[in-house]
Parts: C-alpha cells; structure tokens; sequence
C-alpha cells in the first residue's frame, strides 16, 4: 500500500496538495523581515512555530488556532496569498529543502533537524492519521521502504538535510537540532530569541517569569491541547458546504477540502500532529534489519560531513 502522493515539477508532495498553489509558493519572494521556519515534515516543526511565537508575543500564546495559523502560515500549501496578509512579526511554516526554499539573504531562517529514525516513525504515524494520504491501514514495514528510498513526500530525508546542513554557519540561519531542544529547551528558547533580534533576548533579563511561561505553553501536553482536536476538525472530518463557502479560505486549503470529499475515509476529530514528543521512539517499531538497513544508508549519504555529531548516540564504536 502506498500514501496518495503525487508529483510536481519532479518534487514529490501529497496529493491532496493544489499543485497549482504549490507552483506559486516556489515562487514567492521573500521581504527583508521575512523569518521561515524550516523542517523536513515531523522535525518539530509545530514546536518551534509555537516557541518563536510566544517569543515574538512576549510570553502570551496565540488566543485561538486561528490566530496560530495567521502568524505562522504554511506557505507549501496556503500560498503566498495568506503570507502576504500574515501579522508581522510572524514566522512562515515551510518543508523545503534548501534548493526550492524562497530565498533572500535578508530574510532569516530557522531549520529544526530531527534523527531520521524517529522522523520516520513520526511521519508514518502523520501518514496514517490524516485521511487524505489514504494510507490507514498502511503498516510500518510498508512505510519503511518509502522512507528509506526518499520516496515520501518532500523526497529524500537525508537530502533536505544535507541541503540545509552546508548552510549551518550562514548568518542568516539557525540550525537547531530536535534532540537538543529536548535536552535542554532553556538554551534552545534563548538561541531562537538572540536569533530573533537581541531586544528579544534581553526581555528574559528584564522578565524573570517569562521563560517558565513560554516552556509551559510550548510543553507536549499543552501543544496537544492546543493542537490536535483543531487539525482533527479541519482535515479529520467530511468538509462541509459551509467550510467551503468561507471566502477566507484560502485557495489551496480549499483543494485539500475538495480531495477531501471525494474519498472515503473514517472521521477522525483528533489530528495526533502532538504525538509523544520524545527521542527514541524509533526503538520500539524498527526490526534489527530496518535499522540496520537506515544505519548503512544515514552512514553512505553524510559521508564527508561531520552530521554523525549531531547525533552521537548513532555512531559510537561498538
Ligand atoms: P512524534 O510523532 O515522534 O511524537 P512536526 O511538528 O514537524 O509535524 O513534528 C511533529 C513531532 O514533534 C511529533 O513527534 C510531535 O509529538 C513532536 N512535538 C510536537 N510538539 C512538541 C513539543 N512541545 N515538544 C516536543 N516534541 C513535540
């Protein structure tokens, strides 16, 4: 069985996508105070959107999902159109990898790197849950062989990472790294604030309880409060005619509500974009071959870079 992809322009995204809105958010050019926040999809993407966020707000979180999505809006699939109206400061969602990203050396990037075996349970789980891939009753083993063959949508894990890892020192990016994050997320919300602009970072001297604010807004619990019944009620249920009335929806939203009604699928009100938000979950899916299969493939493609330190766990000498 396999998820319902297709591709575009020789880039592989859900079928579900517009292709159309797709071309456009290629070719969006980005403002002078653009920030993107970058991944390869289940990276932490929504994590740090709600970090940077509660940053950029000063310690409040966004009041309802809706004004979520409006200060960070995912261009892949809403287009430009909803960019152009986003609330700055903002911070704008992308999977790109680095080649088709919309790029400026003014605006600032920020890329979230996540080992590739928990990125590959994470993503198999997000491929069953959401209806449109129509892959519910995919199993694991069948993922798997997507995965490790760069087959999924946004292509070849290893390849957005090495797009985006030569760009690691550039002034303009922040690379981070999920595993850090979790290690120490104090640090982690101080590097965004400091990337942000240093007036951010100096509110934390001025405001002692901001950073136990912002950890417990961006915690797991309460991001899956915050997140998950939104996604289940938008992309786990039937659309309805006056969801597809709403003039504010924007146009590529409004084709993945179109797929939508036209394939079967159980309703699922809850969305589990929050899942279990820890490191290593790889251990309990992976057969021994399956991770030694990934092993020789993450050691063949990061030959000549020093990646293999951002997770040590993987590479020490047995
Ligand atoms: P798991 O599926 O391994 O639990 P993305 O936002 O890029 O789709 O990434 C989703 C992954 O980030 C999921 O991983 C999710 O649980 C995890 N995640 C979401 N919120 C988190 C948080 N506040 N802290 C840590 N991990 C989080």
């Amino acid at each position: 069985m396999t998820p319902s992809y297709q591709v575009v322009d020789g880039f592989r995204i859900a079928k579900a996508f517009s292709p159309d809105t797709f071309r456009k958010a290629l070719s969006y050019k980005p403002r002078n105070d653009d920030l993107f926040i970058v991944t390869f999809p289940k990276c932490g993407t929504t994590w740090t959107q709600h970090i940077v966020i509660n940053i950029l707000k000063r310690g409040i979180p966004p009041e309802t999902f809706k004004e979520f999505q409006r200060l960070s809006p995912f261009l892949d699939i809403t287009g430009p159109g909803v960019v152009e109206t986003m609330p700055r400061p903002g911070a704008i969602k992308t999977h790109l990898p680095f080649n088709l990203q919309p790029y400026s050396p003014q605006a600032k990037y920020i890329y979230v790197a996540r080992n590739p075996f928990d990125c590959c349970v994470s993503f198999y789980h997000h491929t069953k849950e959401f209806p449109f891939y129509q892959f519910s009753d995919g199993t694991f083993d069948e993922y798997f062989d997507i995965f490790i063959n760069g087959q999924t949508d946004y292509g070849d894990y290893f390849d957005h990472l090495l797009s985006w890892y030569e760009h690691r020192e550039d002034p303009n990016v922040l690379f981070l790294v999920y595993e850090k994050m979790k290690a120490d997320t104090q640090a982690a919300v101080l590097k965004i604030a400091k990337f942000l602009n240093q007036e951010y970072e100096h509110m934390f001297l001025k405001d002692e309880n901001l950073m136990e604010r912002i950890i417990r807004h961006t915690s797991v619990e309460n991001m899956k409060k915050s997140t998950n019944e939104h996604f289940g009620s938008f992309f786990g249920l039937s659309p309805n005619d006056d969801q597809l009335k709403d003039p504010e929806l924007p146009e590529g939203l409004k084709h993945i509500l179109e797929f939508m009604k036209n394939i079967e699928f159980t309703p699922k009100p809850e969305i589990k974009i929050v899942r279990k938000g820890i490191v290593g979950d790889w251990k309990g899916h992976f057969s021994l071959p399956q991770s030694n299969r990934l092993m020789a493939k993450f050691r063949q493609k990061i030959q000549g870079t020093d990646i293999d330190k951002l997770w040590p766990e993987f590479f020490v000498a047995k």
